[in-house]
């Protein structure tokens, strides 16, 4: 039996659900505080792609965190949720007019520019309700973050950003525009980042860039250089808080900051990831010719990394009476055979009825969620929402 999970609680619900620690949660904002305590110019925003849950969103908004927002969604989820204004960043290749207008119309703290066509829309748009919109544009820095390729952004080939030779021409536009200001540089090379030396290459390439912007006699208010520190999916007991002191020392030590210039950061899964698992039934134990399947009543509807990406969630039978193990393929109820979750996983031996968790999925989980077929989407729990509960 575990002792992470209030098993009482999570037994009387109807699966499969997301259950969200807010203890481990408010441990690991406090780590992201400590980390950067020093440090007045560090801006930490959440990334709120990871899990926008309320509750969660309203717990981290209270910690005084930012947001980084990619849709008017989420710009809206975040108001609500009391992130101030003036803390959001809005990023995106496909900025659609009414999004920008919602973020104008807040008066949103940037928006991270991806196109040149952008920007002209943006300096529109603006010029329509007599704003000046705050833009930084977002390089490619061409730096590989070693990381699964769907995930990886930073790299020439990306959709995203414009590329590094292309940054002055573009400054020079929005300084010509009547209805934006340039204010800083964005970068983002990819996600699930396990060792932070990644970052170093990102540092020295933006301190190049830096040196050309002085050439140019540009000045950066702000450098924003995204998120991507990965969490451990092999061993979450161990490292339930992710290495944050050591994070963001890499920029305290390589980043070249002008006077003045604030760091802007937008971490998402190493705030979240550690704190949810999609708690799951077993509804058969079949056995195969060759093997044996645990069949759960989550499928890649609930939790699309493993299909997806190939991700590794630890997964742990929460109510099994026995010591004896067995190897199972763990596998959900979806009509495809890309529907497995791990395979040959050494469990203790299981039974219909079992409550089983999928552990590190906080982040990216409930948010990717389908109805495909017909399946209703996952609700997400928090400890607090699960005892308040008649
Ligand atoms: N900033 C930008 C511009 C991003 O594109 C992303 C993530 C982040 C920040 C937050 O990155 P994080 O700190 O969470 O690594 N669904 C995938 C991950 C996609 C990440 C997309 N961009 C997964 O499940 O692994």
């Amino acid at each position: 039996m575990s002792d992470t999970f209030p098993i009482d609680l999570l037994r009387t619900e109807p699966t499969p659900f997301y259950y969200y620690d807010t203890r481990l949660l408010a441990d690991t904002l406090a780590a992201i505080k400590a980390a950067t305590a020093g440090d007045a110019d560090f801006h930490v925003h959440y990334a709120v792609k990871a899990n926008a849950h309320p509750e969660l969103l309203h717990y981290i908004a209270e910690a005084g965190l930012g947001a980084d927002c990619v849709s008017g969604g989420e710009i809206r989820a975040s108001l609500s949720a009391g992130f101030p204004a003036d803390s959001i960043v809005y990023a995106g290749v496909g900025k659609s007019d009414w999004e920008i207008a919602l973020g104008l119309d807040a008066d949103i703290f940037c928006f991270n520019v991806e196109s040149l066509p952008e920007l002209e829309v943006i300096n529109e748009l603006a010029a329509a309700r007599g704003r000046t919109a705050r833009v930084a544009f977002r390089i490619n820095p061409n730096v590989d973050a070693h990381t699964h390729a769907n995930i990886t952004t930073g790299l020439n080939e990306n959709k995203f950003g414009l590329a590094m030779e292309d940054m002055i021409p573009a400054i020079r536009r929005a300084e010509a525009l009547s209805h934006v200001r340039f204010v800083g540089l964005h970068f983002h090379i990819g996600s699930q980042i396990e060792d932070v030396r990644t970052f170093i290459p990102l540092c020295e390439r933006i301190n190049e860039l830096q040196d050309r912007l002085d050439a140019e006699d540009i000045r950066a208010e702000l450098i924003n250089v995204g998120g991507g520190l990965g969490i451990d999916y092999v061993t979450p007991d161990r490292t339930p808080i992710p290495d944050f002191a050591a994070y963001f020392a890499v920029f305290r030590e390589h980043l070249k900051r002008r006077p003045g210039q604030s760091v802007h950061f937008e971490l998402g899964r190493s705030v979240v990831g550690q704190c949810g698992s999609l708690i799951a039934r077993v509804l058969y134990v079949k056995e195969g010719h060759s093997k044996k399947f645990l069949i759960l009543d989550a499928g890649f509807t609930d939790l699309i990394r493993p299909a997806l990406y190939q991700a590794h969630h630890c997964i742990e039978n929460l109510t099994a009476d026995t010591t004896a193990t067995e190897r199972y393929d763990v596998v959900g109820p979806i009509c495809e055979s890309s529907d497995v979750f791990d395979r040959q996983v050494e469990l203790p031996v299981s039974r219909r009825g079992d409550l089983v968790a999928l552990r590190s999925a906080g982040a990216y989980g409930e948010v990717m969620a389908s109805g495909y077929n017909c399946r209703e989407l996952p609700r997400g729990y928090t400890d607090a929402l699960l005892k308040g509960r008649p």
